[in-house]
């Protein structure tokens, strides 16, 4: 394991999202407004994700998210929230193909060792939609 050089370099835009994360949730009285809620752990470093959905009409409207986790992983999901909202919201068949690849592609990359935190977001995103789905008997 290298800890070195281009290993470890972190794009412009992942500093940005790690040092100002979007849609973070910041007080626990929000959550009444939200619809979909997923928690996920990742295997490889035990690091924690939460996050809540507001669907309507199979649109994603709104997404916050909490995690005890890693600057990349912070960076990601606040990247992954901005890509499921924006526009109006995305449909929630398209939020489910979201890969770590593409959430890493729109910060401008990640160090290779950091790529699996990329992917922390996405499955607490399809834990949220499942959980909505059955709450709503879909
Ligand atoms: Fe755990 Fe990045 S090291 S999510």
């Amino acid at each position: 394991m290298k800890f070195e050089g281009q290993d470890w370099f972190y794009s412009k835009k992942v500093k940005e999202h790690f040092l100002k994360p979007k849609n973070v949730l910041k007080n626990k009285s929000e959550i009444k407004n939200y619809n979909g809620y997923g928690k996920v752990g990742n295997m490889k470093c035990g690091d924690i994700m939460e996050m809540w959905i507001k669907i309507e009409k199979g649109i994603i409207k709104k997404c916050k998210w909490k995690t005890w986790g890693c600057a990349s992983a912070i960076a990601s999901t606040s990247m992954l929230s901005i890509i499921i909202t924006e526009k109006g919201g995305m449909k929630i068949n398209d939020a489910l193909k979201i890969t770590g690849k593409e959430i890493t592609k729109r910060l401008g990359g990640l160090p290779q060792i950091k790529i699996h935190c990329s992917v922390l977001g996405d499955e607490a995103l399809k834990e949220a939609i499942k959980d909505y789905e059955s709450k709503n008997n879909l």
